[in-house]
């Protein structure tokens, strides 16, 4: 099954199974992304919209995209609003998916099935305005090399593993800075709050640089 395969199969219990990173995850994006209202924002990925319904919140405009016909039916359900776009489209093909330049991008849980970091830092470039934000909340790379990675129970019972990929912290921070980002926040996020056990999520507050 690839990656697109297996979120249309995943989509039936994605909202209703225990999933700490998706949850921790909501939290680092409610913290992390302040300053709106923003004009236009595209979200990277909104599976069945966890994140979806507070970036609505906080857009005149929203677009969310996502390659999983079944994630998106979930989202568009839950939030059928006027001002949010829902798209099907893979962000790894050139995004022609933007309203108008956004002000904020979002991708959160999506990088760990990407292989190319630079082509989607070079699209977020050019899709953003001038100054405007990146953030990205992944599974933190310490728990991917302790084996963590987005996984499944089926419905036929067993686990089923997707493809994923490692990208280490200065993955992240190389990529944005080949292509014209700063970092103006990074954080990581622990289960209960415990400092003193592996991080399970890492977020990124990236800024289009635009300065003379
Ligand atoms: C782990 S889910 C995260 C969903 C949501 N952002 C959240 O945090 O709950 C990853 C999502 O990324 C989507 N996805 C993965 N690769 C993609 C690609 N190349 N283009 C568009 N969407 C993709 C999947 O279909 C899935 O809905």
């Amino acid at each position: 099954m690839n990656v697109q395969d297996a979120y249309n199969t995943w989509a039936d219990s994605y909202d209703n199974v225990q999933n700490k990173t998706r949850d921790l995850e909501a939290r680092a994006i409610r913290s992390m992304v302040l300053g709106g209202p923003f004009a236009e924002i595209i979200e990277l990925g909104c599976g069945t919209g966890k994140n979806t319904e507070w970036l609505a919140t906080q857009a005149t405009h929203l677009t969310a995209i996502d390659f999983s016909a079944e994630m998106l039916r979930r989202a568009k359900e839950k939030l059928p609003h006027p001002h949010i776009s829902f798209q099907q489209a893979d962000i790894m093909q050139p995004w022609q998916f933007a309203h108008s330049p956004a002000s904020l991008i979002t991708c959160s849980l999506i990088l760990e099935h990407i292989h190319n970091l630079d082509f989607v830092f070079a699209q977020a470039h050019r899709s953003l305005q001038p100054e405007g934000l990146f953030y990205i909340g992944e599974l933190h790379p310490f728990k991917q090399y302790e084996g963590s990675k987005a996984r499944f129970d089926t419905a036929a019972g067993g686990i089923f593993e997707l493809e994923c990929y490692v990208h280490h912290i200065s993955d992240f921070t190389e990529a944005a800075r080949r292509h014209g980002f700063s970092c103006v926040r990074l954080q990581e996020w622990f289960d209960d709050d415990n400092c003193t056990t592996t991080p399970r999520i890492v977020a990124f507050l990236f800024q289009r640089e635009d300065n003379a």
